[in-house]
């Protein structure tokens, strides 16, 4: 794995890696491990980015190298947002997660939760929200103050969202729902969306936000300068780790 170094003008938690393969790679190992961690026979959780940039991580975890390392039969896939259109779709987060991973391994489709698209955005969401509480009130009796979450995944969009959360919406106020609708998604794909909200993302052991090439070096520049973008308001009580590549690196924190 490639050796990383913290930069000190990028968020606390940030570890600079050479390419995308190899943040691939040290997430691949830190999910790995975060689920190792748990009690033998814990059920396990992990809710998963969109986009493009987790692509390689979900081909990774498919590969000899990491398939036999996750107890596939207890552990349960979340969706962090999804794009309201049919799974079918190019955009779908879900298919792009099943194509790359989820079709490759042997996990129960019982552990599969994709936010449903198939009704209005105000709909899906309230559907998923009960899926995920309904998910979290099983958790086993007596157990600790249990994350809903083993590990979030994020990616950082252009405009410095997370998830279908955009700067200057309302779903980035929101502390007690944990699912909204997005009516207007402030960058492409231009559809609605449903999204997980920062306090349903922060119920997490391990928040990996996955930041690979040069177009998101700005965002990157921003955040490391203080805005509060949506981004750097994903916060979380368990431990918040920024994996990024060279090329994403602004040039001020080189
Ligand atoms: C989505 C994602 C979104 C994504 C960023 C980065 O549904 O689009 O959840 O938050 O993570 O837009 O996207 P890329 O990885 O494609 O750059």
């Amino acid at each position: 794995m490639t050796s990383s170094t913290p930069q000190p003008s990028l968020p606390a938690g940030t570890e600079v890696f050479a390419d995308a393969d190899a943040i691939a790679e040290a997430a691949a190992d830190r999910i790995v491990a975060t689920l190792a961690a748990r009690p033998p026979h814990a059920r396990l959780a992990l809710c998963l980015a969109g986009g493009s940039t987790p692509k390689r991580l979900y081909a990774r975890l498919a590969t000899a190298a990491y398939r036999d390392r996750v107890a596939w039969s207890r552990t349960h896939w979340f969706w962090g947002d999804e794009r309201m259109v049919p799974p079918t779709s190019g955009d779908s987060n879900a298919r792009m997660a099943r194509e790359a991973l989820l079709d490759q391994v042997p996990v129960p489709a019982a552990n599969l939760h994709p936010i449903p698209t198939d009704g209005t955005p105000e709909a899906c969401a309230a559907a998923y929200e009960a899926t995920l509480r309904a998910f979290h009130d099983q958790a086993a009796p007596g157990a600790d103050r249990h994350p809903l979450f083993d590990v979030v995944l994020l990616g950082l969009g252009a405009d410095g969202h997370t998830a279908s959360l955009f700067p200057g919406q309302a779903g980035l106020q929101e502390r007690e729902r944990w699912v909204v609708a997005v009516p207007q998604a402030a960058q492409p794909p231009h559809v609605p969306r449903v999204t997980l909200t920062l306090p349903a993302l922060a119920s997490c052991r391990l928040m990996l936000f996955l930041v690979d090439g040069e177009s998101k070096r700005a965002p990157l520049a921003r955040i490391a300068a203080g805005e509060p973008l949506p981004a750097a308001r994903a916060g979380t009580a368990g431990e918040r780790r920024w994996l990024v590549d060279r090329a994403a690196v602004p040039p001020a924190a080189d």
